[in-house]
């Protein structure tokens, strides 16, 4: 099987706390973001809307609770992981925070943003990922919004080019963990541009 980001093997089954974690995960995108999924399941994406778009906001009050439920599971999440995971967490987070702020500034907020796509190895290049994210390329479109993205790795801009991304700044970290043997990681930060939707009268 491959591992998280494609690239290597997992050494080890995954364990049940990480299966609690997942489902957790789901259980928020699916009530507060916007999943699409293929293949029974088997490629899906986890998109957010723009935070300038009033439907981002929780729209009713179990909305609400799920968002706070949510937040509240991130920060014990954190708060509970070991010190590595806490100090990689928030290299992560400060260097995509620098990165996002330099390069995408207030327009983040008019964005939609894609989180999250993948596809089992077993059904991966049958084009459903790139039709997952041509749908919410649509929806960017349609609204005539932007959508921005980290990619895992280097590995993965020639697709995500190849659905009218660019890469405008290679992320680095791991640098500064002096645990961390692999060497740099760079996650190119991606926007996409909208396309000009015609409508009728045009
Ligand atoms: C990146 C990923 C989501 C693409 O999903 P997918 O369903 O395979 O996407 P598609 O089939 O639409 O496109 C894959 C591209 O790789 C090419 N490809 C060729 N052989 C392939 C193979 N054996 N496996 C995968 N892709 C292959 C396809 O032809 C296609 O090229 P195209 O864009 O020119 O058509 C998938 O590879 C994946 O889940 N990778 C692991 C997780 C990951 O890296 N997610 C992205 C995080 S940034």
């Amino acid at each position: 099987m491959l591992g998280t980001d494609g690239t290597q093997k997992f050494l080890e089954p995954i364990t049940w706390v990480e299966k609690v974690k997942n489902r957790i995960g789901f259980w928020y995108w699916i009530n507060r973001k916007i999943v699409l999924h293929a293949s029974q399941g088997n490629s899906f994406i986890v998109a957010y809307r723009a935070k300038n778009d009033s439907l981002s906001s929780p729209q009713s009050l179990y909305e609400y609770l799920v968002e706070y439920t949510f937040g509240f599971l991130g920060f014990l999440g954190v708060a509970l992981s070991s010190g590595i995971g806490r100090r990689r967490s928030s290299e992560f987070k400060a260097a995509n925070e620098a990165a996002e702020k330099q390069c995408l500034g207030e327009r983040k907020n008019e964005m939609l943003y894609v989180h999250l796509l993948a596809t089992s190895p077993k059904v991966q290049g049958q084009g459903y990922g790139g039709r997952l994210l041509d749908a919410i390329g649509d929806l960017a479109d349609s609204q005539g919004r932007a959508t921005w993205l980290i990619s895992a790795g280097p590995h993965n801009v020639p697709f995500y080019e190849r659905h009218g991304y660019k890469t405008i700044k290679d992320i680095i970290v791991g640098e500064s963990d002096i645990d961390w043997k692999g060497g740099q990681i760079i996650l190119p930060l991606m926007v996409r541009e909208p396309r000009y939707v015609a409508v009728s009268g045009d």
